[in-house]
């Protein structure tokens, strides 16, 4: 009985609706059935009537569909084939789904009033089906970004349309099409600004009718493909080109004498090929930005006359390309220019860096030449000189910094500061904007395919970008609050990436009309980034998982499965499914709330780690959060183990570095020393001490969050494997920063700690090299109440243990002084304690005579510190190492005297204890000013007609 009056109800209801319904049928049932292949189309989307209703993403005029704007709403599933049925469709973004997959329906040509078809970042597969040729009106084809198939499809050149053409990053091979009369092909598409074609497999020669002059290509990509033969020459016959890229192929032959006639390029990217002959002429390429020629075959040439005419050269990227004789010191004059790489040519005579060379120059990198002499007049160039590998530099003993190679700077170059605010502690998932709410951003990454800068350390860039895309944001009415990026990056590609979040205006979370609506000015490039800086972009959005306006947490229910249960009657079925959402969602509800308010939950006092920590300042992470940051604990961000476990290095969604370091699962034995770290690093504050961020307790696992140290152990440098060259002042600054950061632990924590485990393993190296003590584990708190020693149970590690301590198991700050001597001792041999059967301080006390120069023991001291000049204050060294061993404690030295020592060994040296050495991370700079303007951003290709909404236009 009951049930009859529901099913009523249902057939009442369903008839009310279509006696209201606005949409077209056919256009209904099309949309009906793209969602039926869809798992998790969004919601709103089982009601009547699509246009009356006002679907999420959908578009209508009149009665008919005319956009699906649906970017970045997590579909997953294929296209269905019935999508042909939407006649009147002019426009088709479902970018950014991953899940979206399978081949694209060959039924897609009939959509005859299709502008824009954009489906860049999804997981479409199969070829691209030649039907595409016929839709006549399309200007807009974007099917970048996925796993296509197969060749070009020849019908492409049918769209006389079309003004932007993206097949990047697929799998398409085969050679490019171009037309014979019989078949169409890439070279009558007349109105095409874009060819972009890079990261795939095509193949064959470039046909030279592939470029006409009566074409008007702006960029022309076609980087990391397998494309053979030579350039034609026919290239320079598009003048209007600004942009071409085909690095990363097997092209060979000469250059194409006429490449200067393209007076607009700026940026040619033509490294990593097999081109032979003499180097191009570029004479008169007045707006020539960057230049990749590096890795050819080049026939040896005198370094190029046109070196010094090109006004706009910001970027030169030669290496390995048979140059040689002297580059003219006019050239760094060049008034733009940033990064000069010439490494491995013939360059010889004087490198002569004279007054008036460019403000800008970041990076000059010319290792491997065969340059004599250095004539630096001005004295104080403020860049990266690189001149390792020439005879400059041969002389034994050279200690002048151009003479190392700097280590990659690991450190990020950019990340978007607070304004003026403290940045806010979110709960897991949410982060805190720039201007300090905590909120779940919309995330995704920028990739450039061309830049008009090259020193990624140069803020300005960044702040121009931050400032144009909140213009942009507000003068289209879309709710955002701030944006922020980090992390600047290139990558194998020469791609520059961009981490962005953009963060949502007066609420937590966004609702799916507005991450379409920022996703689709991305996928549409309705959005130009400042063309003083940026080339062409593509545009990633990352899944978005906190949509405001989403009914169900539960993600796996499907809408299908929703409408075919209704409409089968069932209705108690319907009800059932919804009250296990309803339950699923409060426990999940209930669960988050659990863990959001207490991160110590999962801290159990029972098994025997004590009470709960005492912190300060340090902040509590979910295990999902660092997984997050790791990239699932991948190997590729492993970078150290030992008998705890490993340490990972993750990269927070600021941009900056941390390093995780993770207890085996299940090890008890961790317990005890993790809350120990945990509580005495939370409490110590010094420069030469690692600095704990946090700490993770979920899920069973032990984690401890420290700042990244970019350059590794102490050892590490030591035993060369982390190629950083220890020079003699360099040891002692490093002797210095560990002293002062253990005499701090001794004398100014409170209470005082005990390290217990000194060691070069221990002490950790930042990027200008200030050492920092690491690893708390062993470390001791010394209460009042036991001020002077501690007994305890002997740890430690063999080779730097205190013998003293070891027999009488009384621990005071001397025995970190005996472990401080050890270390000490192997700073100068790059020995470790015991090798080979030999302990260090007995080798050194019976070789060392006071009588001879350097106490005889050159044969002991390692290499690297460099003997042609006698390191000063050497033996002064070796006297306070040896007086930190001392048999007994009461004769060996506080840290504070060690200190003190250290600092009057480094002024014998002639060096300032207290000066902060030069950085090597990056400066920001003053914003490039008069950089000719890049003509990228005049494009009228875009949809101009603002966003498309679900409104119905009346009748
Ligand atoms: C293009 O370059 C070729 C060879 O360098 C030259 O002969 C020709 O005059 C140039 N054409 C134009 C239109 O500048
Ligand atoms: C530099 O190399 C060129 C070409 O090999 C040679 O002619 C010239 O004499 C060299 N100059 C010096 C200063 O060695
Ligand atoms: C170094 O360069 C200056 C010009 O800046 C020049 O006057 C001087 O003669 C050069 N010295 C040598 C040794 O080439
Ligand atoms: C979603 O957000 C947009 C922009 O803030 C707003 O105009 C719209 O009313 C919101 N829609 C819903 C269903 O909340």
């Amino acid at each position: 009985m009951a049930s009859a009056i529901w099913l009523l109800l249902l057939v009442v209801f369903v008839q009310v609706s279509i006696i209201a319904a606005v949409t077209d049928g056919g256009d209904s049932s099309a949309l009906k059935s793209l969602a039926a292949d869809w798992k998790s189309a969004p919601p709103g989307w089982g009601s009547a009537d699509p246009c009356g209703d006002g679907w999420v993403g959908i578009g209508c005029t009149g009665s008919r569909v005319t956009s699906i704007i649906l970017p970045n709403m997590n579909l997953e599933g294929d296209l269905s084939g019935d999508i042909s049925a939407l006649s009147e469709l002019q426009q088709l973004d479902l970018s950014y789904n991953k899940g979206l997959t399978g081949p694209l329906p060959a039924s897609i040509g009939n959509l005859k009033k299709l502008t824009n078809l954009i489906l860049v970042g999804c997981g479409f597969n199969g070829p691209i089906p030649g039907t595409i040729g016929s839709l006549e009106l399309l200007r807009f084809l974007s099917l970048n970004s996925n796993a296509f198939t197969g060749r070009i499809p020849p019908t492409v050149g049918n769209l006389s349309n079309l003004y932007w053409l993206d097949m990047a990053d697929n799998q398409l091979e085969g050679p490019i099409p171009v037309s014979d009369g019989s078949t169409p092909g890439l070279d009558m598409l007349l109105n095409a600004g874009h060819f972009h074609f890079g990261k795939n497999k095509l193949s064959g020669t470039i046909p030279s009718q592939l470029f006409n002059s009566k074409m008007t290509l702006i960029h022309v990509l076609f980087e990391s493909n397998q494309l053979t033969g030579p350039l034609p020459s026919t290239l320079g016959l598009v003048k209007t080109l600004e942009v071409v890229r085909f690095d990363n192929n097997l092209l060979s032959g000469r250059l194409p004498s006429n490449l200067n006639n393209l007076t607009s390029l700026h940026d040619l990217f033509l490294s990593n090929n097999e081109f032979t002959g003499p180097l191009p002429d570029l004479t008169g390429m007045s707006s020539l930005n960057t230049l990749y020629l590096s890795n050819n075959s080049f026939a040896s040439s005198d370094v190029p006359s046109w070196f010094p005419t090109l006004p706009s050269l910001t970027t030169l990227m030669m290496e390995n390309t048979q140059v040689q004789g002297e580059v003219p010191a006019e050239f760094f004059k060049l008034p733009h220019l940033q990064t000069v790489v010439l490494k491995h040519n013939g360059l010889n005579g004087t490198l002569d860096i004279e007054p008036g060379f460019s403000t800008q120059l970041k990076l000059i990198d010319l290792q491997s030449n065969s340059i004599s002499e250095l004539n630096d007049t001005a004295g104080t160039y403020n860049f990266d000189l690189i001149l390792a590998g020439n005879p400059v530099c041969e002389e034994t003993g050279t200690t002048e910094p151009y003479c190392t190679v700097p280590q990659p700077n690991s450190s990020p170059l950019y990340s978007t500061p607070s304004k003026n605010c403290l940045p806010a502690s979110c709960s897991s998932g949410q982060v805190s904007s720039p201007t300090c709410r905590c909120a779940h951003p919309y995330t995704g990454t920028f990739q450039f395919r061309g830049l008009l800068f090259s020193n990624l350390g140069n803020s300005s860039s960044y702040v121009a970008l931050e400032q144009s895309l909140m213009q942009f944001f507000q003068s289209h009415q879309i709710p955002v609050d701030s944006v922020s990026l980090s992390n600047p990056r290139m990558d194998p590609f020469e791609y520059l990436l961009l981490n962005l979040r953009v963060f949502p205006y007066g609420e937590d979370s966004f609702n799916r009309t507005a991450v379409s609506m920022i996703a689709f000015v991305f996928s549409n490039q309705t959005y130009k980034p400042p063309k003083n800086f940026f080339g062409p972009y593509v545009f990633q959005g990352d899944l978005y998982e906190n949509f405001s306006d989403d009914p169900k947490k539960s993600k796996k229910t499907s809408i299908a499965i929703i409408i075919g249960a209704a409409a089968g009657g069932s209705v108690l079925f319907l009800l059932l499914v919804l009250a296990g959402i309803y339950a699923y969602r409060q426990k999940k509800r209930a669960e988050m709330a659990t863990n959001k308010s207490n991160p110590f939950a999962n801290w159990d006092p029972k098994k025997s780690s004590g009470s709960i920590p005492q912190l300060k300042g340090a902040r509590a992470f979910s295990f999902e959060e660092l997984k997050k940051y790791t990239n699932n604990f991948s190997d590729a961000n492993d970078i150290g183990s030992g008998g705890y476990g490993k340490v990972y290095r993750g990269t927070l969604p600021t941009g900056e570095l941390i390093a995780i370091k993770r207890a085996q699962q299940g090890s008890m034995q961790g317990g005890l020393e993790f809350k120990t770290e945990i509580e005495l690093l939370s409490r110590v504050h010094h420069k030469n001490v690692v600095s704990l961020l946090g700490f993770c307790f979920d899920r069973g696992e032990q984690m401890l969050i420290y700042e990244y140290v970019p350059n590794g152990s102490l050892s590490d440098s030591l035993s060369g494997k982390s190629g950083i060259r220890l020079d003699w002042t360099r040891r002692l600054k490093i002797a210095l920063g560990a002293a002062r950061g253990l005499q701090y632990l001794h004398e100014l924590a409170n209470p005082p700690i005990i390290h217990r485990d000194i060691k070069s393993t221990n002490i950790l190296l930042d990027d200008r090299l200030n050492a920092k003590v690491a690893d708390f584990g062993l470390s001791k708190p010394m209460g009042d109440s036991e001020k002077g020693h501690v007994t305890t149970q002997v740890k430690g590690t063999m080779g730097y243990l205190d013998p003293e301590y070891y027999m009488t198991q009384q621990l005071t700050e001397k025995s970190d002084v005996y472990s401080f001597g050890v270390l000490l001792l192997e700073i100068i041999t790059a020995r470790r304690p015991i090798e080979r059967g030999k302990y260090i301080v007995r080798e050194i006390r019976v070789a060392m005579d006071k009588t001879k120069s350097l106490y005889n023991l050159q044969e002991m001291l390692d290499s690297t510190i460099g003997f042609a000049a006698p390191p000063k204050g050497l033996e002064k060294f070796v006297d306070l190492a040896m007086s930190c061993v001392e048999e007994s404690a009461v004769d060996r030295p506080t840290m504070g005297e060690v200190v003190k020592e250290i600092e009057t060994i480094m002024q014998m040296a002639g060096m300032n204890p207290n000066a902060e050495s030069a950085s090597s991370s990056a400066t920001y700079e003053e914003a490039t000013k008069g950089v000719p303007l890049h003509p990228y951003s005049d494009e009228s290709f875009a949809y101009s007609g603002g966003f498309p909404t679900s409104k119905v236009e009346p009748q």
